[in-house]
């Protein structure tokens, strides 16, 4: 059984690698790290996955926000990249990392999730794309990936820009 465990400098390297074997090494010219340019991940909802001591999981969630077009700002979080190792994917492991996310999250009190992503694959955990349809990228992204998942329906602009959640 793998354990979880928090995401810390120490697990940097493991996770820069289990990033590129995910998406590539081509991975940072992705808009989601366009939004989140400049800013640390959030530890208390950021973690790994270890199994024989292998990290074959992460999950990072980044402080963003969106700005409406009169100027006011809400914050969100940035859930993502969530990888898995490709030789053990489909195990439920993506599952294990958004679930112990959410749960913290839910402690928290924090702003709304939103992240760039499948929604056949986030919709289970209750994110989609119906508000995000007006929101602005610092890059491309197909609308339908733009999901939201605000449960305690905090109000957002409709229509607005993303960008890193950083002091002006
Ligand atoms: C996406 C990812 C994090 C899911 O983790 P996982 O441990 O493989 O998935 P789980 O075992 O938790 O869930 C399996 C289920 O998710 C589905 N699934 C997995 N990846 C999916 C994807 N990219 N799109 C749609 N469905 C997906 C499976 O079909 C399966 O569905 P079922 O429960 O109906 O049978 C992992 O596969 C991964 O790192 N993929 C490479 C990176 C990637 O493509 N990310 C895309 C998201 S931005």
């Amino acid at each position: 059984m793998p354990e979880l465990i928090p995401l810390s400098a120490g697990n940097a390297g493991a996770v820069e690698n289990l990033l590129d074997d995910a998406f590539g090494t081509d991975r940072q010219r992705r808009t989601a790290y366009l939004l989140r340019q400049g800013t640390v991940y959030i530890p208390g909802l950021s973690f790994g996955l270890i199994d024989s001591r292998r990290l074959i999981g992460s999950i990072q969630c980044w402080p963003v926000r969106i700005t409406d077009d009169d100027g006011e700002a809400a914050a969100l979080i940035l859930v993502g990249p969530v990888a898995v190792v490709p030789d053990r994917q489909r195990g439920g492991h993506g599952q294990i990392l958004m679930n112990a996310m959410l749960d913290a999250a839910m402690m928290g009190g924090n702003p709304p999730l939103m992240m760039i992503g499948d929604a056949q694959y986030y919709g289970r955990f209750g994110f989609g794309a119906d508000e995000t349809g007006g929101w602005r990228l610092p890059g491309p992204v197909e609308a339908h990936r733009l999901l939201l998942r605000n449960p305690g329906g905090h109000i957002l602009p409709i229509c607005g820009a993303l960008g890193p959640d950083i002091a002006d």
